[in-house]
């Protein structure tokens, strides 16, 4: 609770392109759930740099992020969108909350043996206190719901002991918050592999559909998208590739896919594919141009991100403080 409102914290990584899963199984989810709550929704710009990355590339792309957050249909004075390297405290409380927890539990996160298989030159420290610093950014603020893809779960269960833990020793000073896992239906898998999750990193393009990808571009993918040799269009197990396809339609209409799987009987794949692309262009087009429109009012994008880091800063400064006391630091002369 802030101010007696109901708080909300997510982040997204401006690594890699924003794929049409980012958009339907989060973003989408985001701007519905940005009506409800206090919501702070940050670009996680620190959590970017335990992969290496292109200095130039990562500004540019949180920027496109946080233009691309506002397209959907966040209103950035209502919500909090912010850079998270403009907010001091996110480094700061994730020192102490690293004070605070244990190696065995960090060794333990799968995300974190993951992407040290992936990049086994660049083990650094940040990766494996990645998750501490994910606690940071949501006790910050205290938050009570955190919508996150099941992967982040372990991370959140990490959040919430370390909120306990902490308000054990010190008395109340966290919210401890709860997941919000969005239903499975806006799960998109890959456009080549649809066993595999649609991913901003998958290394052919053609699995993912990204939200600046153009019309025609699109239209290639789908029709391109594996399916399988069995010639009926059904939502089921055993046909992934169609049974995504459905999916997409089904939630960029706003169907359910049983409703789509009737639209379509007694057609064929090819119209299916058809049916998809437009669907997703329908929602794409007119994102990429309110991108556009955005990207191109600077002083009014600068502006935006300079109150909403000084109102993130006014948050976060609050609980930094009172856990600061908590823990022994000295109280700073007025
Ligand atoms: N680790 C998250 C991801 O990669 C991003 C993230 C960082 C986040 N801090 C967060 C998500 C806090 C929710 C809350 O998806």
């Amino acid at each position: 609770m802030l101010d007696g409102n109901k708080v909300l914290f997510s982040g997204m990584q401006a690594t890699g392109n924003l794929t049409l899963g980012n958009y339907l199984g989060a973003l989408k989810n985001w701007v519905e759930l940005s009506t409800q709550y206090m919501c702070f929704y940050s670009v996680v710009d620190m959590h970017s740099i335990t992969v290496r990355q292109d200095p130039a590339e990562l500004r540019k792309r949180a920027r496109r992020l946080m233009a691309i957050y506002i397209a959907a249909g966040i209103d950035p004075e209502k919500a909090c969108l912010y850079y998270q390297s403009h907010v001091t405290g996110h480094a700061e409380l994730a020192w102490i909350l690293n004070c605070f927890t244990y190696m065995g539990e960090l060794n333990r996160m799968t995300q974190f043996k993951d992407k040290s298989a992936k990049h086994a030159d660049n083990i650094n420290a940040g990766l494996f206190t990645y998750p501490v610093l994910m606690a940071a950014d949501i006790l910050l603020y205290q938050a009570d719901v955190v919508p996150v893809g099941i992967d982040q779960k372990q991370h959140l269960e990490l959040t919430r002991d370390l909120a306990i833990r902490f308000n054990n020793i010190y008395g109340d000073v966290f919210t401890v918050p709860e997941a919000y896992i969005p239903k499975v239906g806006a799960k998109i898998m890959s456009l080549q592999d649809p066993t595999k999750k649609m991913s901003k990193s998958d290394e052919n393009p053609n699995a993912s559909i990204y939200l600046m990808d153009d019309a025609d571009t699109v239209a290639r993918k789908c029709k391109r998208a594996v399916t399988d040799s069995e010639g009926i269009i059904a939502y089921r197990e055993e046909q992934p590739g169609v049974s995504n396809l459905l999916d997409i339609y089904s939630a960029c209409v706003g169907k359910t896919p049983e409703e789509a799987v009737k639209e379509f009987e007694g057609q064929g794949y090819g119209a299916l594919k058809t049916a998809v692309a437009e669907s997703v262009n329908a929602i794409l087009t007119p994102l990429q141009t309110r991108v556009a429109e955005i990207e191109k009012d600077k002083d009014w994008l600068d502006q935006r991100i300079k109150e909403n880091a000084e109102k993130a800063t006014y948050y976060s400064t609050k609980t930094l403080r009172k856990v600061q006391k908590k823990v022994g630091f000295p109280v700073r002369p007025r």
